[in-house]
């Protein structure tokens, strides 16, 4: 499957002329595999994906259809039966992904001025609904693996002692799985918040597979069983249902759902696309069906089989996550980074994975991946391990020969970036930081400023600046250091990390 003589589609490179869609459907008949989003797998036909999609039934809000924004009819039936499924008070389609429902959540939970308590490796989008919404952000920092610098859980105890500490807490918002597909306690988090009366809102992007009590598959319990108070899901990510889709669960009456209901309308279009919103009934009805149970079951025994296997090798290391679900793949290679076993998967067995960093490849597996689909995974795992035991031998064969010990492997890119132990000093809130005239300075003379822009390393995702806070000597040096060590500053509009935007003096 070499990809310069075996090319999957013919001319793919070179299609300058084409546009995207006779792109897309020269992708579309590549054997390139995905262990990617979205979770429906380009599976057409298949369980719940109409294959008829998408001219003929791309209709708007006409007699007979219902209204996404006053739904009574059919779409309100279809909302319902999501409630039902994830056991929630209440149900919203979202045709904006989770992006519509963190924003449309935060700005129920809380008034401007406001102070809410965020996971400091939250999504982009709940960063953007703080700053629109006007809101004081205090910070949860999760754990961190010591191995990957991987955010880990949140511990419910720090939790509680900042919910002390700040008894002005309107809301909290928490991701939980994370991109890496760790969860965290939400239950207990649940309790001590309610005690309490503050919401608990769950970024559950990456969740919408996990268990409940009408859905009971063997993946971890879900946010909205655990006592969350809203809930928000990509059904993209992890389901069988096409991009941009979600829910959004009101899952008690700490949060008012007139107000949840009527931010929904303002960040979502008034055309919700009733192909998007016929993918997410397919694919609640499909989890409600026998056929799905059975899909989800096979899911989940297959992925927990394969991980298995992984752990038997020697050379491939497949981690082993703190409170991580099975689903997500997270795998280091002994003397390869992350990016060449990225690229050699890719090239080699024709898998796409859904990204890499400098130390690891994440690949995600999901209810609609083939038998074919995971016979190629075996094969790369295998002859990948096959390879690096090989070429381990020969190293200390010749290493013996030259009478000492060489290295062992090529050396690997450093792919941690240590968070300060305390939150830099916010100056101001990032909405009074948006107002302010800006200038962009070289980072080397940047401190004591207010940053203007968002600094993060990838893993962990953790912001080390967020617009408004002081750039202080430690950060300063941290981030000149990940620089140094060409670890890239995600983030910075100066993509070379050579300037940074800060608040004019
Ligand atoms: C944790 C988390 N929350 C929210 C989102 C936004 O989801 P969507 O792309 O469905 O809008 C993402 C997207 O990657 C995410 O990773």
């Amino acid at each position: 499957m070499d990809k310069a003589k075996d090319s999957p589609v013919t001319g793919y490179e070179s299609h300058e002329k084409s546009g995207l869609y006779d792109r897309l459907i020269a992708y579309s008949h590549s054997d390139y595999v995905p262990f990617h989003m979205p979770g429906h797998k380009r599976q057409a036909g298949r369980g719940s994906l109409p294959a008829a999609l998408p001219w003929g039934i791309d209709i708007t809000e006409i007699e007979g259809f219902d209204n996404l924004h006053h739904a009574e009819g059919i779409l309100k039936e279809g909302m319902d039966r999501a409630a039902l499924l994830y056991g929630s008070r209440r149900a919203f389609f979202s045709v904006g992904g989770s992006t519509a429902g963190v924003l449309s959540a935060v700005f129920a939970a809380a008034f401007p001025g406001d102070t809410v308590l965020m996971g400091r490796n939250c999504h982009k989008s709940v960063y953007h609904a703080v700053l629109l919404r006007g809101l004081k952000p205090l910070y949860i920092y999760p754990r961190r693996d010591p191995d990957t610098g991987i955010a880990l859980c949140y511990d419910p105890m720090d939790i509680r002692e900042i919910a002390d500490r700040h008894p002005e807490i309107r809301a909290v918002i928490l991701t939980s799985p994370t991109y890496e597909g760790v969860v965290s306690d939400i239950g207990t988090i649940s309790a001590i918040l309610h005690r309490r009366n503050i919401p608990l809102i769950v970024d559950e992007a990456h969740g919408a597979h996990l268990s409940g009590k009408n859905r009971p598959w063997g993946f971890p319990c879900g946010a909205v069983a655990q006592g969350a108070d809203v809930v928000i899901q990509s059904l993209h990510k992890t389901l069988p249902s096409l991009t941009q889709t979600g829910l959004v669960h009101l899952c008690s009456r700490r949060i008012e759902e007139d107000e949840l209901s009527r931010y929904m309308g303002m960040f979502q279009t008034s055309s919700p696309s009733y192909i998007l919103m016929a993918s997410i009934d397919s694919c609640i009805r499909f989890l409600c069906s026998d056929e799905g149970t059975l899909a989800m079951q096979v899911f989940y025994d297959r992925v927990k089989n394969l991980r298995e296997v992984l752990k038997k090798y020697t050379r491939i290391r497949l981690l082993e996550l703190s409170g991580a679900e099975p689903s997500k793949l997270v795998v280091k290679a002994e003397g390869m980074s992350g990016r060449e076993l990225y690229e050699l998967f890719l090239d080699k067995y024709h898998i796409q994975a859904e990204m890499c960093t400098d130390s690891y490849l994440l690949l995600m597996t999901g209810m609609f991946d083939t038998d074919e689909m995971y016979d190629r995974l075996y094969l790369a795992f295998q002859e990948t391990e096959d390879y690096l035991c090989c070429r381990e031998r020969k190293e200390n064969d010749a290493d013996r020969e030259m009478n000492g010990r060489g290295n062992t492997g090529s050396e690997q890119a450093p792919s941690v970036c240590d968070c300060p132990a305390v939150c830099p000093h916010q100056v101001m809130i990032p909405a009074e930081a948006d107002k302010m005239e800006m200038e962009e300075i070289p980072l080397a003379q940047s401190a004591h400023r207010i940053s203007g822009e968002y600094a993060y390393q990838y893993p962990p995702g953790i912001p080390l600046l967020v617009p408004g806070e002081e750039i202080d000597e430690e950060i300063l040096q941290k981030l000149m250091e990940d620089e140094r060590r060409g670890l890239h500053i995600q983030g910075l509009k100066n993509h070379d990390g050579s300037y940074i935007r800060v608040v004019r003096q």
